[in-house]
C-alpha cells in the first residue's frame, strides 16, 4: 500500500464533513489518513465520529488563550506532534493568524458553502436565498490569510429553489460538500492538483475521464 498523507481536521460543531472523510478514507486505497481531530469547542457534535473511528482528538478552546496568535500556535504544535502534513477545516468557526497559514503553506483546506468567490463568510444560505441567486453550491479552496479566497480546488452546484429555506439549502449544499471534499483531498494527497499561484492545477489525465471534469 502507498504510504498515505497524514492529515488533521479541524472542527467547530457538526462534523458531518468529517463523517465524509472519514468515511472515505476507510478504503484501504484512500490516499490520506485522519491522525487527529481539533474541536475549538468542548460540545462539538463531530467529535463522536472521530471517537467512533479510532481516531485521536483534541479539544483547544480559543477562549483560553489571550491572543489568536496563542491559540493558533497551540493548534499548530499539536499538528505538528502528530505529523500532520495536510490540514483540512471541516466546519472550523475561527480565523486563522496569517502566522498560522504561513506555518502551513498550501497545506490548509477549506470547505465554503458558497460558489466562491460569491458569498465569503457566515450565514450565507440566508444571503443567497435574498439576493435572489438561482444557483448556489458549495467551494473547495486552498486556505490563505484572506478569509474565504484561497485558489479554488473543486465546486459542485445546486439549484435554489423558490420555497427554499436557509436550512433547505444549506442541506442541498451539503450533500454535495459530502462528495467534493473527501474526492478534492484524494487528489491533492495523490499529488493530482497542487496550488499554482492564484489556482490549483490538476494532473486529472492521470486518472482517466470520471474526474476529467472536477
Ligand atoms: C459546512 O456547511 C461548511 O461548508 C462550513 O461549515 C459547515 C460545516 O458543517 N464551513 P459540518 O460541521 O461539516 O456538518
Amino acid at each position: 500500500m502507498k504510504k498515505r498523507i497524514k492529515v488533521g481536521v479541524l472542527i467547530s460543531g457538526t462534523g458531518t464533513n468529517l463523517r465524509a472523510l472519514i468515511d472515505a478514507s476507510r478504503a484501504v486505497d484512500y490516499p490520506a489518513e485522519i491522525v487527529l481531530v481539533i474541536s475549538n469547542k468542548s460540545d462539538a457534535e463531530g467529535i463522536k465520529w472521530a471517537t467512533q473511528a479510532n481516531i485521536p482528538t483534541k479539544v483547544i478552546k480559543h477562549e483560553t488563550f489571550k491572543t489568536r496568535e496563542e491559540f493558533d500556535e497551540q493548534l499548530s504544535n499539536e499538528l505538528v506532534a502528530f505529523n500532520c502534513e495536510l490540514v483540512c477545516l471541516a466546519g472550523f468557526m475561527r480565523i486563522l493568524s496569517e502566522n498560522f497559514v504561513n506555518k502551513w503553506p498550501n497545506r490548509i483546506i477549506n470547505i465554503h458553502p458558497s460558489l466562491l468567490p460569491s458569498f465569503t463568510g457566515r450565514e450565507v444560505h440566508t444571503r443567497v436565498i435574498a439576493a435572489g441567486v438561482r444557483i448556489s453550491g458549495c467551494t473547495l479552496h486552498y486556505v490563505t490569510p484572506e478569509l474565504d479566497s484561497g485558489p479554488i480546488i473543486a465546486q459542485a452546484a445546486v439549484p435554489v429553489l423558490i420555497e427554499d429555506t436557509p436550512k433547505d439549502l444549506a442541506a442541498r449544499v451539503l450533500q454535495q460538500e459530502h462528495k467534493i471534499y473527501p474526492l478534492g483531498l484524494a487528489i491533492i494527497a495523490s499529488r493530482l492538483a497542487e496550488r499554482s499561484g492564484e489556482k490549483t492545477r490538476k494532473y486529472l489525465e492521470k486518472v482517466g475521464e470520471v474526474l476529467i471534469n472536477f
